[in-house]
Protein backbone atom coordinates (compact mmCIF):
# COMPACT_ATOMS: atom_id res chain seq x y z
CA UNK A 1 0.00 0.00 0.00
CA UNK A 2 1.72 3.31 -1.17
CA UNK A 3 2.01 6.54 1.22
CA UNK A 4 -0.96 8.06 -0.06
CA UNK A 5 -3.39 5.43 0.54
CA UNK A 6 -2.03 4.90 3.76
CA UNK A 7 -2.43 8.55 5.05
CA UNK A 8 -6.04 8.89 3.30
CA UNK A 9 -7.11 5.62 5.61
CA UNK A 10 -5.00 6.73 8.64
CA UNK A 11 -7.35 10.33 8.17
CA UNK A 12 -10.26 8.33 8.04
CA UNK A 13 -9.93 5.96 10.96
CA UNK A 14 -9.59 3.29 8.49
CA UNK A 15 -5.73 2.05 8.17
CA UNK A 16 -5.88 -2.30 9.19
CA UNK A 17 -4.01 -5.05 8.82
CA UNK A 18 -3.92 -6.88 5.87
CA UNK A 19 -4.81 -10.50 6.62
CA UNK A 20 -2.27 -12.79 7.71
CA UNK A 21 0.00 -14.92 5.38
CA UNK A 22 -0.05 -18.54 7.30
CA UNK A 23 -1.08 -19.95 10.72
CA UNK A 24 0.41 -17.71 13.23
CA UNK A 25 1.61 -20.30 16.47
CA UNK A 26 0.38 -19.11 19.34
CA UNK A 27 3.49 -18.77 21.00
CA UNK A 28 7.10 -19.25 19.28
CA UNK A 29 9.89 -20.56 21.29
CA UNK A 30 13.32 -18.96 20.34
CA UNK A 31 16.39 -20.59 19.48
CA UNK A 32 19.22 -19.62 22.12
CA UNK A 33 21.07 -16.75 20.41
CA UNK A 34 24.60 -16.88 18.84
CA UNK A 35 26.40 -14.84 21.30
CA UNK A 36 30.10 -15.78 19.90
CA UNK A 37 31.87 -14.22 17.37
CA UNK A 38 30.38 -11.34 15.13
CA UNK A 39 31.79 -8.08 14.46
CA UNK A 40 34.12 -6.10 16.23
CA UNK A 41 31.73 -2.92 18.21
CA UNK A 42 33.91 -0.24 16.25
CA UNK A 43 33.34 -2.13 12.94
CA UNK A 44 29.30 -2.18 12.95
CA UNK A 45 29.21 1.54 14.61
CA UNK A 46 31.30 2.34 11.31
CA UNK A 47 28.76 0.41 9.43
CA UNK A 48 25.89 1.80 11.57
CA UNK A 49 23.22 3.63 9.14
CA UNK A 50 19.33 3.84 8.23
CA UNK A 51 17.98 2.41 4.83
CA UNK A 52 14.92 2.39 3.54
CA UNK A 53 15.05 -0.71 0.97
CA UNK A 54 14.81 -4.54 2.01
CA UNK A 55 13.96 -7.05 0.61
CA UNK A 56 10.90 -9.43 1.19
CA UNK A 57 12.95 -12.74 2.17
CA UNK A 58 12.06 -13.47 5.96
CA UNK A 59 14.74 -13.49 8.78
CA UNK A 60 15.88 -16.76 9.55
CA UNK A 61 14.49 -17.92 13.12
CA UNK A 62 18.14 -18.11 14.54
CA UNK A 63 19.07 -14.05 13.63
CA UNK A 64 15.53 -13.05 14.35
CA UNK A 65 16.24 -14.72 17.74
CA UNK A 66 19.33 -13.15 18.03
CA UNK A 67 18.54 -9.64 16.71
CA UNK A 68 15.76 -9.55 19.38
CA UNK A 69 18.46 -10.84 21.97
CA UNK A 70 20.59 -7.94 21.04
CA UNK A 71 17.54 -5.59 21.34
CA UNK A 72 16.10 -6.03 24.74
CA UNK A 73 17.19 -9.62 25.54
CA UNK A 74 18.25 -11.28 29.66
CA UNK A 75 21.81 -10.61 29.11
CA UNK A 76 22.82 -11.41 33.12
CA UNK A 77 21.36 -13.70 35.88
CA UNK A 78 18.98 -11.91 38.04
CA UNK A 79 16.81 -11.17 34.21
CA UNK A 80 19.15 -7.73 33.45
CA UNK A 81 18.72 -6.44 30.08
CA UNK A 82 20.80 -5.68 26.73
CA UNK A 83 19.27 -2.03 27.12
CA UNK A 84 19.07 0.18 29.93
CA UNK A 85 15.43 1.59 31.51
CA UNK A 86 15.29 3.99 34.48
CA UNK A 87 14.66 2.17 37.97
CA UNK A 88 14.53 -0.86 35.83
CA UNK A 89 11.15 -1.03 35.24
CA UNK A 90 11.75 -2.47 32.01
CA UNK A 91 8.42 -0.80 30.57
CA UNK A 92 9.30 -1.27 26.75
CA UNK A 93 7.66 -3.96 24.59
CA UNK A 94 9.15 -5.10 21.78
CA UNK A 95 5.99 -5.95 19.02
CA UNK A 96 7.18 -8.05 16.16
CA UNK A 97 4.79 -8.04 12.90
CA UNK A 98 5.59 -10.78 10.69
CA UNK A 99 3.46 -11.53 7.86
CA UNK A 100 1.69 -14.52 9.84
CA UNK A 101 1.08 -12.11 13.07
CA UNK A 102 2.00 -9.81 15.28
CA UNK A 103 4.13 -11.49 18.54
CA UNK A 104 5.35 -9.62 22.33
CA UNK A 105 8.75 -10.24 22.70
CA UNK A 106 9.39 -11.29 25.96
CA UNK A 107 12.75 -11.54 26.88
CA UNK A 108 12.43 -13.69 30.12
CA UNK A 109 11.09 -16.80 28.19
CA UNK A 110 13.21 -16.10 25.30
CA UNK A 111 10.26 -16.50 23.21
CA UNK A 112 7.11 -14.97 21.25
CA UNK A 113 4.01 -14.69 22.08
CA UNK A 114 0.55 -14.05 19.62
CA UNK A 115 -1.31 -10.68 19.90
CA UNK A 116 -2.64 -10.63 16.77
CA UNK A 117 -3.34 -12.98 13.75
CA UNK A 118 -2.57 -10.88 11.03
CA UNK A 119 -0.35 -8.84 8.95
CA UNK A 120 0.09 -5.80 10.86
CA UNK A 121 3.51 -4.69 8.80
CA UNK A 122 1.39 -1.89 6.53
CA UNK A 123 0.14 -0.51 10.14
CA UNK A 124 3.33 0.45 11.75
CA UNK A 125 4.36 2.98 9.43
CA UNK A 126 3.08 5.50 6.42
CA UNK A 127 6.12 4.67 4.47
CA UNK A 128 5.68 2.29 1.83
CA UNK A 129 8.26 0.04 2.11
CA UNK A 130 7.34 -1.34 5.41
CA UNK A 131 4.63 -3.28 3.86
CA UNK A 132 6.83 -5.99 2.37
CA UNK A 133 9.69 -5.84 4.52
CA UNK A 134 9.79 -8.54 6.50
CA UNK A 135 9.79 -7.85 10.01
CA UNK A 136 8.49 -4.36 11.38
CA UNK A 137 9.63 -4.18 15.69
CA UNK A 138 6.97 -1.11 17.45
CA UNK A 139 7.88 0.28 20.71
CA UNK A 140 5.28 0.49 23.27
CA UNK A 141 5.69 1.74 26.51
CA UNK A 142 3.76 -0.10 29.08
CA UNK A 143 2.94 2.74 31.92
CA UNK A 144 1.48 0.67 34.58
CA UNK A 145 5.24 -0.58 34.76
CA UNK A 146 6.54 3.14 35.46
CA UNK A 147 4.48 3.58 39.03
CA UNK A 148 7.77 5.03 40.60
CA UNK A 149 8.87 7.01 37.43
CA UNK A 150 6.90 10.78 38.35
CA UNK A 151 4.43 11.00 35.76
CA UNK A 152 5.44 14.01 33.71
CA UNK A 153 8.73 12.16 32.97
CA UNK A 154 7.23 8.40 31.94
CA UNK A 155 6.97 9.05 28.22
CA UNK A 156 10.51 10.96 28.19
CA UNK A 157 12.24 7.79 30.15
CA UNK A 158 10.54 5.11 27.70
CA UNK A 159 11.55 7.36 24.75
CA UNK A 160 15.08 7.02 25.82
CA UNK A 161 14.58 2.88 26.75
CA UNK A 162 13.36 2.78 23.27
CA UNK A 163 16.39 4.86 21.78
CA UNK A 164 18.96 2.14 23.40
CA UNK A 165 16.61 -0.42 22.35
CA UNK A 166 16.97 0.65 18.86
CA UNK A 167 20.24 1.38 18.46
CA UNK A 168 20.95 -2.41 20.08
CA UNK A 169 19.23 -3.25 17.09
CA UNK A 170 21.18 -0.70 14.78
CA UNK A 171 23.90 -2.08 15.25
CA UNK A 172 22.85 -5.62 15.63
CA UNK A 173 21.76 -4.85 11.89
CA UNK A 174 24.89 -3.66 11.09
CA UNK A 175 27.06 -6.03 11.96
CA UNK A 176 24.97 -8.82 10.15
CA UNK A 177 24.10 -7.43 6.96
CA UNK A 178 20.50 -6.32 7.85
CA UNK A 179 19.18 -3.23 6.81
CA UNK A 180 17.01 -0.97 9.51
CA UNK A 181 15.62 2.17 10.17
CA UNK A 182 14.12 3.87 13.14
CA UNK A 183 10.79 5.28 12.55
CA UNK A 184 8.24 7.91 14.00
CA UNK A 185 6.40 8.27 11.23
CA UNK A 186 3.46 5.91 12.37
CA UNK A 187 -0.27 5.98 13.29
CA UNK A 188 -0.41 5.47 17.03
CA UNK A 189 -3.89 5.45 16.74
CA UNK A 190 -4.46 2.70 13.86
CA UNK A 191 -1.58 0.50 15.79
CA UNK A 192 -3.05 0.54 19.14
CA UNK A 193 -6.60 -0.06 17.30
CA UNK A 194 -5.03 -3.59 15.86
CA UNK A 195 -3.16 -4.65 18.69
CA UNK A 196 -6.19 -3.95 20.92
CA UNK A 197 -3.81 -1.67 23.45
CA UNK A 198 -4.86 -1.14 27.03
CA UNK A 199 -4.91 2.92 27.58
CA UNK A 200 -1.64 2.44 29.49
CA UNK A 201 -0.14 0.89 26.61
CA UNK A 202 1.68 3.72 24.56
CA UNK A 203 2.93 3.25 20.94
CA UNK A 204 6.55 5.15 21.09
CA UNK A 205 8.51 4.06 17.74
CA UNK A 206 8.84 1.50 15.12
CA UNK A 207 11.65 -0.08 13.67
CA UNK A 208 12.08 -2.29 10.03
CA UNK A 209 14.37 -4.44 9.59
CA UNK A 210 15.41 -7.15 6.40
CA UNK A 211 17.78 -7.89 4.37
CA UNK A 212 19.29 -4.85 1.99
CA UNK A 213 18.80 -5.30 -2.20
CA UNK A 214 21.61 -7.48 -3.47
CA UNK A 215 24.21 -8.68 -1.23
CA UNK A 216 23.51 -9.24 2.28
CA UNK A 217 27.81 -10.09 3.89
CA UNK A 218 28.40 -7.00 5.74
CA UNK A 219 31.88 -5.51 4.69
CA UNK A 220 32.83 -1.66 4.51
CA UNK A 221 32.25 -1.65 1.38
CA UNK A 222 29.40 -3.08 0.56
CA UNK A 223 27.44 -0.70 2.70
CA UNK A 224 24.10 0.28 0.83
CA UNK A 225 23.53 3.76 -0.56
CA UNK A 226 21.37 5.87 1.48
CA UNK A 227 18.03 6.88 0.27
CA UNK A 228 17.16 10.09 0.46
CA UNK A 229 15.06 11.31 3.04
CA UNK A 230 12.04 10.60 1.96
CA UNK A 231 9.72 13.28 4.56
CA UNK A 232 10.27 16.19 6.23
CA UNK A 233 12.92 16.57 9.46
CA UNK A 234 10.42 15.91 12.10
CA UNK A 235 8.23 12.79 11.90
CA UNK A 236 4.05 13.40 11.71
CA UNK A 237 2.17 12.00 14.78
CA UNK A 238 -1.49 10.80 13.89
CA UNK A 239 -2.22 13.13 12.07
CA UNK A 240 -0.91 14.69 9.01
CA UNK A 241 0.63 18.34 9.97
CA UNK A 242 1.35 21.20 7.13
CA UNK A 243 5.31 20.34 7.82
CA UNK A 244 4.58 16.77 5.91
CA UNK A 245 3.13 18.37 2.96
CA UNK A 246 6.06 18.59 1.07
CA UNK A 247 6.38 14.53 1.05
CA UNK A 248 2.10 14.46 0.66
CA UNK A 249 2.96 16.38 -2.30
CA UNK A 250 5.78 14.00 -3.41
CA UNK A 251 2.79 10.96 -2.74
CA UNK A 252 0.51 12.55 -4.85
CA UNK A 253 3.01 13.58 -7.59
CA UNK A 254 4.06 9.41 -7.81
CA UNK A 255 0.30 8.37 -7.37
CA UNK A 256 -0.56 11.34 -10.76
CA UNK A 257 1.24 8.33 -12.71
CA UNK A 258 -1.61 5.55 -11.36
CA UNK A 259 -4.76 7.63 -11.59
CA UNK A 260 -6.49 10.46 -13.58
CA UNK A 261 -5.55 14.06 -12.81
CA UNK A 262 -8.78 15.21 -10.90
CA UNK A 263 -8.34 11.97 -9.20
CA UNK A 264 -4.98 13.07 -7.76
CA UNK A 265 -6.20 16.81 -6.76
CA UNK A 266 -9.12 15.30 -4.56
CA UNK A 267 -6.27 13.56 -2.93
CA UNK A 268 -3.64 16.49 -2.50
CA UNK A 269 -5.96 19.09 -1.69
CA UNK A 270 -7.64 16.60 0.94
CA UNK A 271 -4.64 15.46 2.90
CA UNK A 272 -2.00 18.38 2.38
CA UNK A 273 -2.85 21.79 2.89
CA UNK A 274 -0.09 24.00 2.82
C1 LIG B 1 13.42 9.34 16.69
C2 LIG B 1 13.71 9.04 15.24
C3 LIG B 1 12.67 8.96 14.36
C4 LIG B 1 12.91 8.66 13.02
N1 LIG B 1 11.84 8.53 12.18
C5 LIG B 1 12.04 8.17 10.90
C6 LIG B 1 10.92 7.94 10.04
O1 LIG B 1 9.76 8.07 10.42
N2 LIG B 1 11.19 7.54 8.79
C7 LIG B 1 12.45 7.38 8.31
O2 LIG B 1 12.61 7.01 7.15
N3 LIG B 1 13.54 7.58 9.10
C8 LIG B 1 13.36 7.96 10.39
N4 LIG B 1 14.43 8.12 11.24
C9 LIG B 1 15.80 7.87 10.74
C10 LIG B 1 16.51 9.18 10.47
O3 LIG B 1 15.95 9.81 9.35
C11 LIG B 1 17.99 8.88 10.25
O4 LIG B 1 18.54 8.34 11.41
C12 LIG B 1 18.74 10.13 9.84
O5 LIG B 1 18.34 10.55 8.55
C13 LIG B 1 20.26 9.90 9.85
O6 LIG B 1 20.59 8.85 8.97
P1 LIG B 1 21.40 7.57 9.48
O7 LIG B 1 20.58 6.86 10.52
O8 LIG B 1 21.62 6.75 8.25
O9 LIG B 1 22.68 8.07 10.08
C14 LIG B 1 14.23 8.45 12.56
C15 LIG B 1 15.29 8.54 13.47
C16 LIG B 1 15.03 8.82 14.79
C17 LIG B 1 16.18 8.86 15.78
Amino acid sequence: MNTLTKLVLGAMGALRPAPSHGDAARSIQLPPPELGGGMGLMEALTLRHSSREYRSEPLPLPMLSSLLWAADGVNRDGAGRTAPSALDAREIDIVVALPDGAYRFDPAAHALELLAAADLRRVTGYQDFVDDAPLDLVYIADHSRMKAVPVAQRTVYASVATGAIAQNVYLFCAASGLSTVLRAWINREAIAHALGLAPDQEVLLSQTVGFPPGLNRPTARSRAPRSPMPICGIYAPETTPPWCASAIRAAATRASRRSSRAQKCRLASSVAPT
